[in-house]
């Protein structure tokens, strides 16, 4: 009798040999998979939503937008009466706040803002938000420990640079400052739609320059990132690409 890949071949001899039998397959040693960082970051427009759930998605991983996060805080700061100047008591509210951006739903304190924050409105708070160094260190503590076990695709602006400089994949998405506008006044989950491309493009323009002048972690093209312009390339191409690097990275 022989044990080949687990299936008992028999002899001539043996009764019923015309049927092997199948046995369990042995026991192998689990190849450990490992469970990557993946850092995705980009301008607004870029496609990094998109491109980071379907990424996630395709490999069983979270999908962490840490946009979501500095949109909830701002959402929360103008709830509550406080100055955005007052960057104290913003972040006292980012660290006492229970902020939660999985699975497509984004809630703080257990009010679900998933449509609230995708307003022009918010674009310009959590941008505000975003300039504060001590809010920033709180959501930059959060996001480490939300990534650091793997299986994590995460998207923001400073994913690479600041969060996780080690991250496994490092990508920058970027896109066309009109290609951008365009998406981005046709995304239905943003309620700057009926505002119009040309309206949209301008308040893209000033995101795009309060985001990369701040001086707390700028938006920037981290070191190692592998920069894919999505100007032309359909979703399936960039997500094609990236999961080729996914490839390459955990063998
Ligand atoms: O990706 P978004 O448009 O939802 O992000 C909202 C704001 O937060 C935007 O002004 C950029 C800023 N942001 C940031 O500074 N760092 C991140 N990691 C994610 C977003």
């Amino acid at each position: 009798m022989r044990i080949v890949f687990g299936v008992r071949t028999r002899t001539p001899n043996d009764s019923n040999a015309e049927r092997p039998e199948r046995l369990e397959r042995p026991k192998r040693p689990e190849r450990s998979v490992k469970k990557l960082i993946i850092a995705i970051d980009g301008p607004s427009g870029a496609g990094k939503g998109t491109i980071a759930r379907t990424i996630a998605d395709s490999l069983g991983y979270r999908h962490v937008d840490t946009g979501a996060m500095y949109r909830a805080v701002g959402w929360k700061a103008e709830a509550d009466g406080i100055s955005l100047e007052d960057e104290a008591a913003v972040a006292a509210l980012a660290d006492r706040a229970e902020v939660v951006v999985e699975g497509g739903v984004v809630s703080i304190d257990g009010h679900d803002v998933t449509r609230a924050i995708r307003t022009p409105e918010i674009d310009k708070v959590a941008a505000a938000v975003a300039k504060l160094p001590r809010v920033r260190a709180v959501l930059v503590a959060r996001q480490r420990k939300s990534g650091e076990a793997g299986g994590v695709v995460m998207e923001g602006r400073d994913i690479g640079s600041v969060v996780f400089p080690e991250a496994d994949v490092k990508i920058y998405l970027d896109a066309s400052a009109a290609e951008r506008a365009r998406r981005r006044a046709n995304d239905p989950q943003h309620t700057g739609g009926q505002a119009g491309t040309a309206a949209v493009a301008a308040s893209i323009a000033a995101r795009d320059r309060a985001d990369s002048t701040r001086t707390a972690s700028p938006l920037t093209i981290a070191p190692g990132a592998v920069y894919i312009d999505t100007t032309d390339l359909p979703i399936d191409r960039v997500v094609d690409t990236v999961l080729a690097l996914v490839r390459q990275r955990s063998s």
